[in-house]
């Protein structure tokens, strides 16, 4: 939704096909940090009003271990940088009713069932109605009667997801793939209630890891490390709660506030990634091209950063023929997505606790964090990172001049 935005503002036309329906985007609570970098960009292309009035802007975090808070100071160690706690699907929102108040073209629960013609300048994409993400068997599926449909087009930008055919449409053997999971997953509950702290809380305890997030004044975002195979009903709010403060408790007796909760939700970690992130005309952004675990706060960023850098190569296209940022597409994308990799997975490791690693590996974690919290070079790295890096929209390898 957002590229097609950018390319609206440049006059260049597209047509989106939305897997899902309008009613389940709009309603569905995925991830929540926008990097400064997200929300300037939001602003400057006249999607920001909604989020600059309801987002919460933050300017540090707290890392919480060992029975006591530590405070990253992100805004002043990084020259004034900040967060905004403002939905996903708030920012959806905004870009569907900006995008149709335009006379875009959404199609909704729809999606791609083939692509063809990638390596010739009229790429087609065949696309079905009546589609639906079948979690369980991880694949989409289509309600029996509705007939395929083309969109022929100049360019394909592959925003459908890890299971949309977009990947899958780079021939294997020039697809990389790069994968690492994890032994656990995020429970998470969305609750009523005011903020039990005014900046996230990101917490490593011998029971594993927990996070105090937020959504709004009222609705607050909890999640602590558990079995990515349990299911949510084996926890009943009492036994959540109970989890949660052992967690989350502190020696000076901070209380954590409860509420009802109102979903629960459990998420498997994972870091992926797929290369090259272009194949002809077909263009892999987001979710479809690489996945971080939600620690680093990343996956909608990185979301944002591509069609950034896809757009700008697009509008060089339309308005000078010239294929020089669309040719470094893969490359410019890919040296952002693999320093969120590592940031990813380094807040995931520092973070967790491995049932199936021994005592040292803790220790090792806990002095990492003391670490982390005390010497303002380590915090500083941090902070740069959970920002969003300053990375230079030109190729990594190239020195200039
Ligand atoms: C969230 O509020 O959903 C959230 C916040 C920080 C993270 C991950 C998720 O690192």
């Amino acid at each position: 939704m957002l590229l097609s935005h950018l390319l609206h503002l440049q006059g260049i036309d597209s047509v989106v096909l939305e897997l899902r329906s309008r009613e389940d985007v709009e309603t569905t609570v995925r991830a929540g940090v926008l990097e400064d970098g997200t929300a300037t960009l939001l602003k400057e292309t006249g999607v920001g009003e909604r989020m600059e009035k309801e987002g919460a802007v933050h300017h540090g975090i707290e890392l919480r271990f060992g029975g006591g808070g530590r405070r990253i100071d992100m805004t002043g160690l990084t020259g004034g940088r900040t967060i905004t706690v403002y939905g996903q699907h708030e920012v959806v929102k905004d870009l569907y009713r900006t995008r149709l108040e335009a006379g875009g073209q959404i199609i909704f629960e729809a999606a791609a069932v083939s692509l063809h013609n990638l390596d010739i300048s009229k790429p087609k994409i065949r696309f079905r109605r009546g589609a639906e993400l079948d979690l369980d068997a991880r694949a989409v599926r289509f309600q029996g009667g509705t007939e395929e449909e083309e969109i022929t087009c100049d360019f394909v930008a592959g925003c459908d997801g890890f299971f949309g055919v977009s990947r899958l449409s780079i021939p294997e053997d020039i697809r990389r793939e790069y994968t690492r999971t994890y032994p656990f997953g995020w429970f998470g509950i969305l609750v009523e209630g005011p903020p039990s702290s005014e900046e996230l809380i990101y917490a490593l305890h011998e029971r594993g890891f927990s996070l105090v997030s937020t959504r709004s004044p009222e609705i607050q975002r909890l999640y602590f490390q558990c079995d990515p195979n349990d299911k949510t009903e084996n926890w009943p709010d009492d036994r959540i709660w109970e989890e949660l403060r052992t967690r989350l408790a502190t020696r000076d007796g901070w209380t954590l506030q409860e509420g009802n909760i109102f979903q629960k939700d459990i998420v498997g970690m994972r870091s992926f990634v797929t290369e090259p992130m272009q194949h002809g005309r077909l263009f892999l952004a987001g979710d479809a091209a690489h996945i971080v675990p939600p620690t680093g706060a990343k996956g909608m960023n990185l979301a944002v950063a591509d069609v950034r850098v896809l757009s700008r190569a697009l509008t060089e296209f339309y308005s000078t023929g010239q294929t020089i940022l669309l040719d470094a597409y893969s490359e410019t994308c890919l040296r952002r997505v693999w320093n969120a990799q590592r940031f990813s997975w380094w807040m995931t490791s520092m973070l967790h606790r491995f049932h199936d690693g021994d005592d040292y590996q803790y220790r090792l974690q806990k002095a990492e964090l003391d670490y982390v919290t005390s010497s303002r070079a380590a915090a500083t790295s941090l902070a740069e990172n959970y920002v969003g890096l300053p990375l230079h929209e030109t190729t990594g390898a190239t020195s200039a001049g």
